[in-house]
């Protein structure tokens, strides 16, 4: 037996190596922690969350599945308070400059051991930026769609090199269209931010500031003209 999880939870879920030292940071009802363990991924997560009522409602969760001894809780900004031997490290639901906040205040994740599996529900441009400029690469993104939205999951690991691109790809990652509809739907969500970016600040006479969305719109109108 094992719990349902939302389609975007369950995309992460599907990336996380078997038996290693697993971290859930914002993990509210502590659903995927209990997902991993009873599908026998792992047998060591820790539930992390800034606030006492996620904790609650994931310490719920634990004692409905008899979970003790296998998932344990941790109140904790980010990273702040988990343990450093920590290999997979999973951070689902939030927005992608939050994400990239966190993960910058932890410069123990620069391992090459360990594995970052990131779900942001907005700006995933931070994420991807923040890691290819920080000696992080991506090594695999998944797609899916959960109630009518497409969302991306990342999966990166440290290498310790300059793997700094260009906005291109911080915004589409190096996605291809037409492989499924969840990476269609991501895309266009992703051109109608940057077209409305540009053309507001087009609107005001912003032009230095309107020139890098430009040319982001100039390499979708290079790739993916039909969807502009
Ligand atoms: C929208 S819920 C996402 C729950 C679950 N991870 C998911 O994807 O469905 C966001 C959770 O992140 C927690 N959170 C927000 N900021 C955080 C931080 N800096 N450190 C740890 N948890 C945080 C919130 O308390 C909340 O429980």
């Amino acid at each position: 037996m094992n719990i349902v999880l939302t389609e975007r939870l369950r995309t992460a879920a599907e990336l996380v190596r078997c038996s290693r030292k697993t971290v859930d940071v914002g993990t509210d009802h502590g659903y995927l922690p209990a997902f991993l363990v009873m599908g026998g991924i792992t047998d060591n997560v820790t539930a992390a969350d800034i606030g006492k009522g996620p904790l609650e409602n994931a310490e719920k969760t634990i004692a409905k599945y008899s979970l003790e001894g296998k998932i344990d809780t941790c109140l904790s900004d980010g990273l702040e308070k988990i343990s450093h031997d920590t290999q997979e490290i999973i951070i689902c639901g939030m927005g992608g400059t939050l994400i990239a906040e966190i993960l910058g205040k932890a410069e123990w994740i620069k391992h090459e051991e360990i594995h970052l599996i990131l779900q942001p529900m907005t700006h995933s441009y931070d994420v991807r930026k923040f890691l290819s400029e920080n000696g992080f690469y991506i090594d695999t993104e998944k797609f899916c769609t959960d109630t009518g939205r497409d969302y991306v999951v990342i999966s990166a690991f440290y290498n310790g090199k300059d793997n700094s691109r260009d906005d291109f790809y911080y915004y589409f990652g190096d996605v291809v269209t037409g492989k499924s509809e969840s990476e269609l739907g991501y895309i266009k969500k992703q051109i109608y931010y940057i077209k409305s970016r540009y053309e507001g600040l087009m609107m005001s006479h912003n032009f230095a500031e309107a020139k890098p969305f430009a040319d982001v719109l100039d390499g979708v109108k290079g790739k993916w003209s039909e969807l502009l």
